[in-house]
This record gives C-alpha cells, structure tokens and sequence, in this order.
C-alpha cells in the first residue's frame, strides 16, 4: 500500500493549480505525508499569496521562499526544514526556466547568459538542493525531479532547455550513485506536455499537445494527477529497489518511432 505516514516532504515549483508540483503535492498529501512547501518570491509577494492560499487545504507544515539561484534562501530553507522536522525524507524538484526567446527560433541562437540562466535554475539547481537536503536524510531519503523528453531526443522550440534537461537526467544517474550508500534514492520523470505556465513559454506547446494526442498510444496527454501518482510510488517504499530511473509518464509517446 502507498503510504507515506510519518514521512516529511519538501515540495518545490508550486505556482499555480496547473503546476505539475501541485498535483504531486496533493498526491503526497493524500497518502499521509507531512509537507513543506517553497514558492519563488517576487517583489510585490503576489506568488506568496497565490501559492499560500492554493496549498493552505493542505496544512503544509512549512512555507518558504526559495529562489534556488540564491545560495541564502537555500540554506534558509533546509535550515527551516531541520528547525522544523530535523529530517527530510522526500524533496520533489519541480522547477525550471528558461527565457521566453530561447524556447523558440534557432537553437544555435542561444545567447551565453540565457543558456547559463536555463542551467543553472533548471539543473544544477537538483545539484545544490540535494547537497542540503544530503545530511538531513539521515534515515535515508527519495529525490524526484521533472524531466522532458526534449532532455532526449530533438524537439522544435525546446532549444536550450533540452539540453538543461539533458543536464538534469545526468544529475539524477550522478546524484543516485553518490547518495545510494546513504539510502537516499534519485530518480526523475518524463512527462508528457502539459499546459501550465512554464509550458505556455515553449513555441508551439499547443501543437505538441496535439501531436502526443494524435500519436501516443493512449491517444491523450497526462494529467498532473497522473504524474502525481508516480512521483508518490518514487517516493515511497513500493519503489525501494529504483533509483537512477528516468520514468515517462506520457501515454506513451516516447516509444513510438512515427
Ligand atoms: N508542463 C509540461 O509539459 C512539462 C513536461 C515535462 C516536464 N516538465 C517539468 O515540470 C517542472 C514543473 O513545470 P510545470 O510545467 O509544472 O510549470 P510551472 O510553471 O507550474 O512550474 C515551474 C516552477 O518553476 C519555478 N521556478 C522558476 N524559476 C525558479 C527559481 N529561480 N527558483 C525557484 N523556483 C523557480 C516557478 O516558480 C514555478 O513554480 C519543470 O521542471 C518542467 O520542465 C513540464
């Protein structure tokens, strides 16, 4: 049975209720996880309010700012899990940006700052995150990050975010065998597209919903439910013998060759 009861679970990435990290939150709220929840601050505190008010039925136990391109939040954040739970068992990292002119037009366009930009808060962001949350896994741990297919193979628009998500699936496999030896396991799922607001920023999102509902052979795209569900198997003991995977939950796109 899924059930993570007693479990302590930092959430990042919630922006709005068409995040993937809400419905993987929700997921491990239904099975009986303790959560914390960290949002992106902005300057007039709208994202504070939208998130606080969007996850309030959940009674996270924690909510923090957390840009990850701010070394201070970071720490500030896991110091607040320690003060808080003094341990982690599960941290979901659901977040990544790139500029709106580099998901469109010539991939070879990519100017150096928007490539470093898409790395650094796309991918080396699980780098740093998982180093903090390292010493708090004490009783051993589950890391789960959101990839793409773009990660894998070409897709039009994706541009540098395809290879940010290169850079994170290589994370996860790194990061797995490092922290394996303190039972901490890492693994990331491949979704299928989704619209939300990180999506809406990729030239042509639509089309692509359209083409996997075409295509896939479930004929549809996935819900943020149904990666939800896989993210909270890959956070509980049912998956206690996996890590280093790359799951797709994608209706099955990714198998087809036309
Ligand atoms: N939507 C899709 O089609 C799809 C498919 C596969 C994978 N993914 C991945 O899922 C993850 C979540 O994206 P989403 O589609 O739910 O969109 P979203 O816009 O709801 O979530 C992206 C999150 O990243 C956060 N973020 C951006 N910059 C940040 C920073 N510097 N510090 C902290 N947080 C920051 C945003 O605040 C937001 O909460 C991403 O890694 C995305 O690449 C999305």
């Amino acid at each position: 049975m899924l059930d993570l009861t007693g479990k302590t679970a930092l959430v990042t990435g919630i922006a709005n209720n068409r995040s993937i990290a809400w419905g993987i939150a929700q997921q491990l709220h239904a099975a009986g996880a303790d959560l914390g929840v960290t949002y992106l601050p902005d300057a007039k505190g709208k994202m504070e309010n939208k998130v606080k008010t969007l996850v309030e039925p959940l009674s996270p136990s924690l909510f923090v700012p957390c840009n990850v391109q701010d070394d201070a939040q970071v720490s500030e954040t896991f110091q607040a899990v320690k003060d808080k739970w003094d341990k982690l068992d599960i941290l979901v990292h659901c977040l990544a940006f790139a500029n709106r002119d580099d998901l469109t037009g010539d991939f070879s366009a990519t100017s150096r700052s928007g490539w470093q930009t898409a790395l650094d808060i796309s991918a080396y962001s699980l780098v740093n995150l998982s180093n903090a949350a390292k010493p708090l896994m004490t009783e051993g741990g589950s890391i789960v990050t959101l990839t793409y297919l773009g990660g894998a193979r070409v897709i039009p628009n994706y541009n540098v975010m395809g290879i940010a998500k290169a850079a994170l699936e290589m994370n996860v496999r790194y990061l797995a065998s490092e922290l394996g030896g303190s039972n901490i396991r890492v693994n990331g799922i491949s979704a299928g597209p989704i619209r939300t607001l990180a999506s809406s920023a990729v030239g042509g999102i639509l089309d692509m919903i359209h083409h996997v509902e075409e295509v896939a052979p479930l004929r549809r795209t996935v819900t943020q439910e149904e990666v939800g569900k896989t993210a909270a198997f890959l956070c509980s003991d049912l998956s206690s013998g996996m890590t280093g995977q790359i799951l797709y939950v994608d209706s099955g796109y990714n198998i087809m060759g036309m």
